[in-house]
């Protein structure tokens, strides 16, 4: 018998997984070895516990380009041109670099500065060119930095917009509060909810990345619904761990997509962006 007939013959048997354990075992050996070799790396390259920020693979930000070009209906050669323009924005990423030099918890933060999935927020505000946009959850400030620098390019164009940006911590947004980002960014302190409570104009894009329990995450859609401008985008930051944002969309008859991001050369799955619109 040949080793193709053999093969084929043992696969009919009980004897099938016992034969291709070594192969099973190889396969996902090499996969575990990946992830330890970039875990091992990670500890001792980075000083960051909780954010992580990371650049995306090659096929992630392909795909992301598309994703912003399908919902915000532009052609996805103006969204790489979006990505280039705040990848390649040399003020802002100085900016960063020395900020989080300087910072307070400078030892808990990278220096170098990755926007991973930020760039879609940014192609999205300079594809819509909105005049209000609301984030939860702010952090560094790095997402506000991303945002404000959309909007400060919309604004050089004719098209000014404000972010407001809602964090329960008074210490977050410290990348943010500098010029000409802070120009435009209006940093809230207090819980989200009761802060969208209280805006008193309308929204034209808001994004949810403050707390992700699926309790508070329904909690601010449900809050910002009345205060949303006609044709509002509702973007979530949680599109990997909750269907809150698709149920709301069901709910309130709009479009639902989801775009879940790939990290480069990092052990952390990565996030994504869920959008209704
Ligand atoms: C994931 S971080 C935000 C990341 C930020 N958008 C960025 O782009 O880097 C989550 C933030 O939500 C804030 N947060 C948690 N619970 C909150 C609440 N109930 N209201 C407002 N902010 C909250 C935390 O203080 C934290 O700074």
């Amino acid at each position: 018998m040949d080793a193709t007939k053999l093969r084929r013959a043992i696969a009919r048997t009980r004897l099938a997984p016992v034969a291709a354990f070594p192969k099973r075992l190889a396969r996902v050996a090499r996969h575990d070895a990946r992830v330890l070799r970039v875990s091992a790396r990670w500890l001792v390259t980075s000083r960051e516990h909780h954010n992580y920020t990371y650049e995306l693979t090659g096929l992630s930000r392909h795909h992301l380009s598309w994703f912003v070009s399908v919902v915000c209906d532009v052609p996805v050669a103006r969204v790489r041109g979006w990505f280039a323009e705040i990848e390649g924005d040399d003020e802002l990423r100085r900016h960063i670099e020395r900020a989080t030099a300087g910072a307070a918890r400078r030892g808990l933060a990278d220096r170098q500065v990755r926007y991973a999935r930020r760039i879609g927020w940014y192609a999205m505000v300079r594809a819509t060119r909105p005049a209000h946009v609301v984030e939860t959850g702010v952090d560094k400030g790095l997402g506000s930095c991303v945002l404000a620098a959309a909007l400060l390019r919309n604004a050089a164009e004719g098209h000014p917009g404000r972010v407001t940006s809602l964090d329960i911590n008074p210490e977050a947004g410290y990348l943010a509060r500098a010029a000409p980002w802070s120009g435009v960014v209006d940093l809230v302190v207090g819980d989200s909810v009761a802060s969208i409570g209280a805006l008193d104009r309308a929204v034209d894009l808001f994004l949810h990345d403050s707390d992700h329990s699926r309790a508070h995450e329904r909690r601010e859609f449900d809050a910002v619904e009345p205060k949303l401008a006609p044709g509002a985008l509702l973007l979530t930051d949680n599109v990997t761990a909750t269907n809150v944002l698709a149920e709301h969309a069901e709910r309130t008859g709009r479009r639902f997509l989801a775009y879940r991001e790939t990290p480069a050369r990092h052990w952390y799955p990565g996030d994504g962006i869920g959008v209704a619109w």
